[in-house]
């Protein structure tokens, strides 16, 4: 008999990856994994190249230029941020290190995936907590969330803003779902969107990360800052859970390249304010005209992309549609997985890229 994998992995849902390549096409647009349409800046390739230099030593395992680089751009603590391979890495080493056997971590039902595996492969329950689902929202309930704690529960998973939702949940109903959890259970604040979060009363949470010992937010470089195929994470904790991460997590996790990637891009705020003031305009237009022309649902979005869901009497649902785009060569993201199978994820691209998506849902679209 071949070995087998513990009985708790038996039903471990796979994460999703859109596709990236369409046989017979030659022009991809992709829109199916809320990356940065854009390359490098050449700055960032000219730190990467000269980092290459230096490939045959180990990096300095205490990362310390780069979390300075970060300290001073989100006014944090250097001494309360841990780098991760991706902030994948950090969701699972907080999961393995707060979670056992036995142990229940709660997720808003349509919250992002990676939480369940890691949750799973750590060996806890997942508990799926109900959105609130009022007027033409979708957002994450902290109501409902408190309504599912036992004295079993370690974690709290919440993206916010929420993938692939793409709403949030606002400053003063975030520091009352603190205040309302139970101590010693970890509220993990995902802010992978954070950075194209325009609303007034969005708040990333790190205030509740300097007041509370129970609060982390984590961060990343593959949305707005564009270095998704690089890997790197971060996340802000305070000081005992710095000091279990400084145990669970392996030395050397980054590279010197993606460090200095990551340093390039901090260097250049004025690229980033600019990137996010166009995402929210190239966004907000292209939601528009979906509901306005072609009557279809859109989530109101403080992210990089959409949640969308063709109306009833569109000619093609949500599965159809998404495949006869993908022959078109514009790749977007089933939400089957989300329980959400009634809408595609659409990320947004550039103007040119969201013009060949639209014209290519409304010619498949217009009965
Ligand atoms: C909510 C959320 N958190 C984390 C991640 C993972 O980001 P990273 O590339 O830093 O591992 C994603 C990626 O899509 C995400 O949507």
């Amino acid at each position: 008999m071949p070995p087998f994998a513990h009985p708790h992995l038996k039903d471990l849902p796979l994460l999703p990856i859109g596709a990236t390549d369409v046989a017979g096409v030659d022009r991809i647009v992709p829109l199916a994994n809320n990356e940065i349409s854009d390359p490098p800046a050449q700055s960032v390739r000219d730190a990467v190249a000269k980092a290459v230099d230096r490939a045959n030593f180990y990096p300095e395992v205490d990362y310390g230029p780069l979390r300075a680089a970060i300290a001073e751009r989100y006014g944090v603590d250097p001494d309360c941020i841990a780098l991760g391979n991706g902030s994948s890495e950090l969701i699972a080493v907080l999961a393995q290190s707060y979670c056992g056997h036995g142990d229940e971590v709660i997720i808003g039902k349509h919250g992002y995936l990676n939480f369940a595996i890691c949750t799973q492969l750590a060996g806890g329950t997942v508990v799926y907590s109900e959105p609130d689902a009022t007027g033409n929202l979708l957002r994450f309930d902290p109501q409902a969330a408190l309504a599912k704690v036992t004295d079993r529960t370690r974690i709290v998973f919440l993206d916010n803003p929420s993938n692939p939702l793409g709403t949030y949940v606002g400053k003063a109903a975030l520091a009352a779902f603190r205040s309302a959890l139970r101590e010693d259970i970890l509220l993990v604040l995902d802010g992978a969107y954070a950075d194209y979060a325009e609303a007034e009363d969005f708040d990333p949470g790190d205030d509740l990360v300097r007041t509370t010992e129970n609060t982390v937010v984590l961060r990343t470089f593959s949305k707005i800052y564009g270095l998704a195929g690089l890997r790197i994470g971060w996340a802000h904790a305070p000081a005992n859970v710095m000091e279990i991460l400084r145990r669970t997590m392996r030395p050397g996790n980054l590279s010197h390249v993606t460090t200095a990637a990551a340093q390039a891009v901090l260097a250049e705020p004025d690229a980033i304010a600019r990137r996010k003031k166009s995402n929210a305009g190239i966004r907000d237009a292209f939601a528009a005209r979906l509901q306005d022309r072609l009557g279809f649902r859109v989530l109101p979005s403080q992210t990089n992309f959409l949640l969308a869901t063709p109306p009833p009497h569109a000619p093609l649902g949500a599965a159809d549609l998404l495949a006869a785009l993908e022959k078109k060569g514009v790749l977007v993201r089933s939400m089957k997985p989300y329980g959400l199978g009634d809408s595609v994820r659409i990320s947004i691209g550039t103007e040119e890229e969201m013009q060949i998506a639209y014209d290519a849902i409304e010619a498949l679209e217009t009965p």
